[in-house]
């Protein structure tokens, strides 16, 4: 393989397409580079930014560093010094409550023996239904044990987002372009991608493509058995003024049991969602690598409100988010939500991102695979995303963020352990089923 010496170049000519996390955080750490001086740099994405559907954009995102694997914990450790310096005007520390209630309590409790053999001073055990309460400022408890580590916090996704695509802009350096990538430029005798073919006919080459299309790159890509997209289900609740104060400095809440959880509300809305295994929504499509072949391949993408105005969160999600919330604030519990909306993850088998040179095309460079995880990293992601480019990947994240070996049937990915929930639906079938908004 050509990686080696492919790594030492530096590309006179960078494409970077997508402005989520992964590719506005690239542009920022390519432009600042003084090795990327002389290399042009352009940045499109399908929609103007912020994007109305991009998985970056909303009101909240959880920033923690407690993951049982070090090198996160080290790379989001590092992520929240940022988060408290630099986007301090987006960051909340109100703490994260981790409950869990039946078989899922045998792993709060090991983790909690974990904490305490740390010694973490802010680390608070929740032995208790009446301790969880306090602390959450409910009516009744999300779990019968947990605890609380009040290190942890949330951002406002969006607005962190648009500092950063500011601080970008401010460069100069990056040449933004609104279009939709509608194909890769693949030559397949010489096995490189020479740059995109555009929705406008239009063509944009570069030395280096970076594929950074979130949960829609799968349909560039033939990323079977290694990335696919799952939808997530998030329900926004109107609060008057005293509620959202009373509520606003609580910790964020999450059932482990079931993977729903509560972000604090801001702006007078309160959200509630699910950390789950998603919803599927499979689409034949002209293989994207080889589209003249009449070869079709089938692989779930994303369906958002830019595809269908009206598209809600299917029945089955809407009454979760209602029965998470009536049980903890039964006096909200009749309230109609605000919105309702499904987000993109784009998971890997292992719930390790995918930042990696494609092992096949030369000039292409993949960075997704946030499997629902990333937007903590913001700060610091893109530095680390140009490490790899250069070849350099972390030593902690060799043999996790590289291009898998071999692809894995969907069906016998493991995952990270950490989502609740129902498995296998499938987004129209439980669309079929109903979803109007306000019925709950
Ligand atoms: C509901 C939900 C909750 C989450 N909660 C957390 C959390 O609490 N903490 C945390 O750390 N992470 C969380 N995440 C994960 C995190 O938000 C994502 O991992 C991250 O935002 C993904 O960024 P991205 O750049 O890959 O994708 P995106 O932000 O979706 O960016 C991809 C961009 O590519 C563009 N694009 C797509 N196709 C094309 C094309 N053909 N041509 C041109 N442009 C294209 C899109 O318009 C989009 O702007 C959550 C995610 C979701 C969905
Ligand atoms: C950029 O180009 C200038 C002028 O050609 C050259 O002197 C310089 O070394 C180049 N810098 C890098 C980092 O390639
Ligand atoms: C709240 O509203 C302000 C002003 O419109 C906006 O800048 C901010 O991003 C919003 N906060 C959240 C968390 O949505
Ligand atoms: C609590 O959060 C801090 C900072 O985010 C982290 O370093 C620590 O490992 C966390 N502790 C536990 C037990 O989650
Ligand atoms: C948390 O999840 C468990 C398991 O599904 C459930 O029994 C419990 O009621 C949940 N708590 C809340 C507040 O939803
Ligand atoms: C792009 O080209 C295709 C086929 O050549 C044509 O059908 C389509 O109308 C063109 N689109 C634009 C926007 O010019
Ligand atoms: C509190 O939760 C328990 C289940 O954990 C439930 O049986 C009870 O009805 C709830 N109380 C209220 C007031 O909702």
């Amino acid at each position: 393989m050509s990686f080696s010496s492919q790594s030492r170049t530096v590309p006179s000519s960078i494409l970077i397409i997508g402005s989520g996390v992964f590719g506005l955080s690239t542009a920022f750490s390519l432009s600042k580079n003084p090795l990327f001086k002389n290399s042009s740099i352009t940045l499109v994405d399908r929609q103007q930014f912020p994007a109305p559907d991009g998985s970056s954009i909303d009101s909240s995102r959880i920033i923690r560093s407690d993951y049982a694997s070090p090198a996160y914990t080290r790379l989001a450790s590092a992520a929240q010094v940022h988060w408290r310096t630099t986007y301090r005007d987006h960051y909340h520390e109100n703490g994260l409550c981790l409950t869990a209630s039946g078989p899922e309590q045998t792993y709060v409790t090991e983790s909690l023996a974990n904490v305490q053999s740390l010694g973490t001073c802010k680390v608070q055990v929740l032995k208790s239904q009446d301790e969880i309460k306090k602390v959450s400022g409910t009516t009744n408890a999300s779990g019968s044990i947990g605890y609380v580590n009040w290190s942890s916090g949330w951002a406002d996704a969006e607005g962190a987002m648009r500092q950063l695509y500011a601080q970008v802009s401010a460069t100069g350096r990056v040449n933004f372009v609104t279009d939709t990538v509608t194909r890769l430029l693949i030559s397949h005798s010489t096995t490189a991608v020479t740059g995109v073919q555009l929705s406008s006919n239009r063509t944009l080459t570069a030395d280096l493509t970076i594929l950074a299309a979130g949960a829609w790159t799968p349909s560039l890509l033939d990323l079977r058995g290694v990335a696919k997209s799952t939808g997530q289900i998030l329900c926004y609740l109107p609060l008057n003024p005293t509620e959202q104060s009373v509520l606003a400095p609580k910790p964020t809440l999450l059932n482990l049991s079931n993977g729903l959880f509560m972000i604090p509300p801001s702006n007078g809305t309160l959200k509630i969602a699910r950390h789950g295994h998603g919803y599927t929504n499979p689409v034949t499509l002209p293989n994207p690598e080889r589209p003249e072949s009449g070869e079709t391949i089938t692989v779930s993408l994303p369906m958002t409100v830019v595809d269908d105005p009206n598209l809600e969160v299917p029945i089955e999600g809407q009454r979760e988010c209602r029965a998470f919330l009536s049980q903890l604030h039964p006096e909200l519990s009749t309230r109609p939500f605000t919105k309702t909306r499904i987000c993109w993850y784009t998971d890997t088998r292992t719930g390790d991102f995918l930042i990696s040179h494609h092992p096949k095309y030369t000039g292409l460079f993949v960075a997704t695979g946030g499997s629902g995880h990333a937007f903590k990293f913001l700060p610091v992601i893109g530095d680390q995303i140009v490490e790899c480019v250069l070849g350099q990947t972390p030593e902690d994240f060799r043999g996790k963020w590289e291009w898998p070996a071999r692809a894995v049937p969907e069906e016998a990915w493991e995952g990270d352990g950490s989502r609740g929930g129902p498995v296998e639906m499938v987004l129209g079938e439980e669309i079929a089923k109903g979803n109007r908004r306000g019925k709950l």
